[in-house]
């Protein structure tokens, strides 16, 4: 019995058819109308009889238990090339009593950028993805479709000592991503990605382009942790680069319960989310599935840019980043992820219940991600990412899978949602806490074609805390009729 913990830095659509044909038709045959001859449309229109449908769908679909037949399928995606496509989509599928889901790198952990249960199109965001740094005045605009390796590559490639805070997976899609929140190991030192957002572009229920000036400060704060989804399409942020060294240092280092890595953690606890703000030690717990051999606590210097490669993979020796720049192609692993803050030390008792009710999984991992520092400075009302000062740290629980389909499915989604009802009594309470960008549907959802206010208060608490009041008011001046909605949407309404 071994549970080896390191510390570290590393690592149904046919009757819709017949349903809503004449919804599609009235769809297509607006789009074009709305955009300009030499921006033409028609060819990134993808139906479901055409050709590449499936692997246009399936290229950002990233977790493979959504890759099955019985997971329901859009009428239509629109792979945006132009801003004039996404705003035509918009005012077009409004128009046609469509629903939309808007796609940027399609990590959805619940599928909500692809999947929905009304007849729906996609917006896919990847085309729309460039880059332009301002090194002089240390910003960049980034549009919705770029990945967080791209816009790593584009910021080292400018300049060694810039960096921007932003998650540690280099698939993930700005779009998504930024709005949600978004963290990564600079979150002690300059906070979350949300922190460091200046201005943003984004397209409004009634097709128009705004920025902050024009939306306005609620809504810009709203879209800054509040989640895009309710609020509008992102086309582009502008982003602040923060200051880092020509190099950093990292290290990992693994201790089994037997090298006494219950008191290390206990320990960690205390320290980790009080240490200076340029030491992010994340803890990643898991049970090895063979003997492991106790890595040596080497440091490893190298620059930012080298640093979120090796975060990612810390077993090789990072000479190019250009692996920066892949676009993975089929997902490869089913998984299932749900999160909770910690506010108060876990005794060591605790931390012993808690390996023996993970010894018995050995597809689950979990990640504790320390907060404190810059976190603590930002007030819970600045942004509309509520988890600020008193938080000691995030965590991740991610479960995977090897075997294909739904029992698979059902059966290790409910391992993973027994051991978060055995981390209860050691986590936040009242509102149970959760991170938007770590979805889980199963903390809450509002019927996506209605959205209920009461509904949405429970999931919305717990993303939002008192945060959510705010977000209903935004939505409630800026999309009345509740346009832009999934299950876990802010819905416009009356609180009082
Ligand atoms: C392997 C992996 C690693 C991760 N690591 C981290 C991490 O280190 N730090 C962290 O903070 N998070 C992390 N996440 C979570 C990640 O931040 C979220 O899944 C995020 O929502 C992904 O954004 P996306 O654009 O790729 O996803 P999508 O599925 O495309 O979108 C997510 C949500 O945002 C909406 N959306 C997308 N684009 C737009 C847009 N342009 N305008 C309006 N709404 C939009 C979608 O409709 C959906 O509701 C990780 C996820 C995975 C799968
Ligand atoms: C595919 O379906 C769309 C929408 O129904 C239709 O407009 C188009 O003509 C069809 N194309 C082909 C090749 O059948
Ligand atoms: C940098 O910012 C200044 C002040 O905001 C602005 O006048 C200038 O045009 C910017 N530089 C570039 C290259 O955009
Ligand atoms: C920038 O990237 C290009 C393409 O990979 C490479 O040839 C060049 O050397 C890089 N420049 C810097 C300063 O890193
Ligand atoms: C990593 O690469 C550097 C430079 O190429 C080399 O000096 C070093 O020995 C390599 N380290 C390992 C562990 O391979
Ligand atoms: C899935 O579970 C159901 C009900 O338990 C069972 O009838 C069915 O055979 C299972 N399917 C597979 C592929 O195992
Ligand atoms: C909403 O969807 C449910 C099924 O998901 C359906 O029974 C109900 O009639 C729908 N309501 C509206 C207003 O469309």
């Amino acid at each position: 019995m071994e549970a080896l913990i390191s510390l570290l830095l590393v690592t149904m659509s046919s009757i819709f058819l017949s349903v809503s044909g004449s919804n599609l038709e009235s769809f297509l045959q607006c789009l074009p109308q709305h955009v300009q001859p030499s921006n033409p449309i028609s060819d990134v229109i993808f139906t479901q009889n055409h050709s590449n449908f499936q692997s246009v769908l399936n290229a950002y679909i990233k977790n493979r238990k959504f890759l099955i037949a019985s997971t329901p399928k859009p009428l239509a995606i629109l792979t945006a090339k132009h801003e004039s496509h996404v705003q035509a989509t918009v005012i077009c599928a409004k128009q046609a009593g469509l629903e939309l889901r808007i796609r940027s790198g399609g990590h959805d952990y619940d599928g909500l950028s692809y999947i929905s249960t009304v007849p729906f199109v996609i917006l896919d965001m990847f085309n729309l993805r460039s880059i332009d740094i301002d090194i002089a005045n240390e910003t960049a605009w980034v549009q919705a479709g770029a990945t967080l390796g791209e816009l790593y590559f584009k910021i080292a490639n400018t300049s060694k000592v810039h960096a921007f805070p932003a998650g540690v997976c280099h698939s993930l899609g700005v779009g998504g991503h930024i709005s949600g929140g978004g963290y990564g190991n600079l979150l002690r030192k300059y906070g979350i990605s949300v922190d460091n957002v200046i201005d943003a572009q984004l397209v409004d229920v009634k097709g128009r382009i705004l920025n902050r000036e024009s939306m306005g400060e609620d809504l810009f704060w709203a879209i800054r942790g509040g989640g895009g989804a309710s609020f509008g399409v992102i086309l582009a942020w502008k982003i602040k680069l923060v200051a880092v060294p020509e190099k950093v240092t990292l290290f990992k280092v693994d201790k089994t319960l037997a090298q006494g890595a219950t008191d290390v953690l206990y320990k960690w606890q205390y320290v980790a989310p009080k240490l200076p703000e340029e030491l992010f030690i994340r803890v990643m717990i898991l049970v090895p599935k063979e003997e492991k051999t106790v890595s040596p606590n080497d440091c490893h210097e190298m620059s930012w840019g080298q640093s979120t490669v090796f975060f990612l993979d810390s077993s090789q020796n990072v000479t190019s980043i250009d692996v920066l720049l892949q676009r993975p192609t089929e997902a490869k692993i089913s998984f299932k992820a749900k999160s909770d803050y910690v506010k108060n030390v876990i005794p060591r008792e605790g931390l012993e219940e808690i390996w023996k009710k993970m010894i018995d999984n050995e597809n689950m991992f979990m990640q504790w991600n320390p907060y404190g520092g810059r976190m603590s400075e930002i007030s819970e009302s600045e942004t509309a990412f509520p988890h600020r000062a008193g938080n000691l740290f995030l965590i991740q629980y991610y479960e995977s899978w090897p075997e294909e389909g739904i029992n698979a499915t059902d059966l290790y989604t409910n391992k993973l949602r027994d051991f978060y009802d055995s981390m209860a009594p050691y986590v936040s309470s009242n509102p149970r806490n959760t991170y938007l960008n770590y979805r889980d549907l199963d903390i809450g959802i509002s019927s996506n074609n209605q959205t209920s206010l009461k509904d949405a208060e429970v999931y919305g608490t717990k993303y939002f805390n008192g945060n959510f009041k705010k977000l209903v008011e935004v939505k409630t001046r800026f999309d009345p009729d509740n346009f832009f909605k999934n299950e876990q949407s802010i819905p416009p309404g009356n609180l009082n």
